[in-house]
Parts: C-alpha cells; structure tokens; sequence
C-alpha cells in the first residue's frame, strides 16, 4: 500500500515512521509512506503556501493550487483533477469530516494507495474540498492545530491492518472494535505483582477454556464501559446468554 501525505511540515512526521510496527511493514514492503512538502509545490520566489481569507476575518487559508498542484505531480498526471479522484482516496483531513473508527480503517486498508491532505491555520481553500478531496475524516470532535496528528493517527491505523504488519497471525481481529467489541484484559509475567494473580485459566494451558475466558471477558467489558457497541457486534448465541448473565448480575448489583 501507498501513502502519500502532503503537508507544510514533513519534518513531523520522520520518527513515527521509523520505529516499531510502522517500520516493520515498510520494511516488509508492505507499506510505503511518502511525505510531500506542499511548500515545494508552491509558486514564486516566496513560494507562499497560504493567504488571508476572503471576507475578512483572522488566520489565513492554505491556498489551492499548491494543493491540487502536489497532488498531480504525485499521481503523474498533468491538470485533470478529476481523474486524480477516480483512481484513490484523496482525504482531506479536517474536524467538520466523517468520524474515524475502526470501520473506515478497515475500509481504507484495502485501497492499494490513499492521499492525505493535513490543512493548518484556518483551515484550506473550499475548492479544495469540493474539487480534489474525495473524502474527509476528523478524528474526533475538538480542533488541532494541523491535520498531521490525524494523518498519523489514520495512518497508523490502516498500517496495522495489512496483512503481515503485526507480528501475530491475527492479532488485529483480537483488537478493540475489530468485530465490535472492546477487547479484554492482557497479563503477563509475573504471575504475582503486589499480591495481584494472572487469572488461573490463563495458566491452564487449556484453549478452549482461554478462548471462552477472553470471549467473556470481552463482552463484560464491553458491557461496562461501551454498552451502545453491543447493539452492532458480531454476537452468536452463546454471547447472548453471557450478556443475559450480565444482565442479571447488573439487576442483582453483583
Ligand atoms: C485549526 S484547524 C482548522 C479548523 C477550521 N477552522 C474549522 O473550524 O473547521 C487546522 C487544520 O487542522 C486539521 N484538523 C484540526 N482538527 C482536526 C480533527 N479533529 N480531525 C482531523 N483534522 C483536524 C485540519 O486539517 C484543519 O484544516
């Protein structure tokens, strides 16, 4: 998968791509992240990137040409923008977008390439939007400064989820909100810390047994701390007596 991330300051991104998960996938060449400085595709002597909006007001609007500029110049094309939004996702990072979740990660990860667009200031030129970005995501309902957290965030999300990413076979469908659910808890060594015990199960070396325990141990947390995500889970009818159990043991203050 490719990642192309235009953004007025690269130099944030150059750790997180170099350390852990994200460095092992593009590694593996399961993964490549090109971060594209819109500066460079600026106009002029001052190659200014950003001006005063119109009708008055403070902060200023990052300028579109730069924008559409970077993004023809990244997919080969000459100046038919319209055909940049047929090919992939180009996904304007902004807080007024579609709310990212698991889901849309998943939906994402199965592009073979996606183009991020991190505004700053007051944000970018509306034609921007209408004309080149084919979808907008925030990742939640506050205002940053720029959009290169988000990009990271969305980026680190998708990345994870290809095929080979993480260490373990399947690790990523055991994660939080892979099948609705929050997951349940983890233990390591050593057995004992500070009078507390690993779960025995756990130690039991009995799959089937540790396979039901981390089920329900899902479900009760989920119950506990994101009811609401039950109503869209992935639930079978075992899982609908555990969470009558809970049920119950919420009525009897257990
Ligand atoms: C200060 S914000 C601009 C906010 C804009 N004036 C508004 O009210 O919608 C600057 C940039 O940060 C990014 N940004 C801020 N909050 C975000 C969020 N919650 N999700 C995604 N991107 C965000 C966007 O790229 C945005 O263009």
């Amino acid at each position: 998968m490719q990642i192309d991330i235009l953004t007025l300051f690269p130099e944030l991104f150059t750790t997180h791509f170099e350390t852990s998960i994200l460095k092992r996938a593009r590694d593996a060449g399961l993964l490549n992240v090109s971060v594209h400085n819109i500066r460079d595709y600026a106009q002029g002597k001052h190659r200014v990137t950003d001006e005063p909006p119109y009708g008055g007001g403070g902060g200023m609007v990052l300028k579109p040409e730069p924008i559409f500029d970077a993004v023809q110049a990244i997919i080969g094309l000459n100046s038919d923008s319209n055909q940049a939004r047929n090919q992939f996702p180009i996904i304007l990072l902004t807080p007024q977008g579609r709310l990212f979740n698991q889901s849309i990660a998943q939906e994402l990860a199965t592009e073979n390439r996606l183009i991020l667009i991190c505004g700053r200031y007051e944000g970018v030129d509306e034609r921007v939007r209408q004309q080149l970005a084919t979808d907008e995501i925030s990742i939640g309902d506050y205002v940053l400064t720029g959009g290169e957290l988000a990009a990271l965030i969305v980026t680190d999300a998708v990345a994870r989820l290809q095929k080979g990413a993480l260490g373990a076979e399947g690790a990523a469908e055991a994660d939080s909100h892979a099948d609705g659910l929050l997951e349940g808890p983890h233990y390591t060594r050593p057995e004992t810390f500070r009078g507390m015990q690993v779960p025995d199960v756990l130690r039991s070396g009995h799959a089937v047994k540790i396979r039901q325990w981390r089920r329900e141990q899902a479900l009760r947390r989920t119950w506990q701390r994101r009811p609401e995500l039950l109503l869209n889970a992935n639930l079978d009818e075992e899982d609908k007596q555990f969470l009558m159990i809970l049920a119950e043991e919420s009525i009897h203050g257990m």
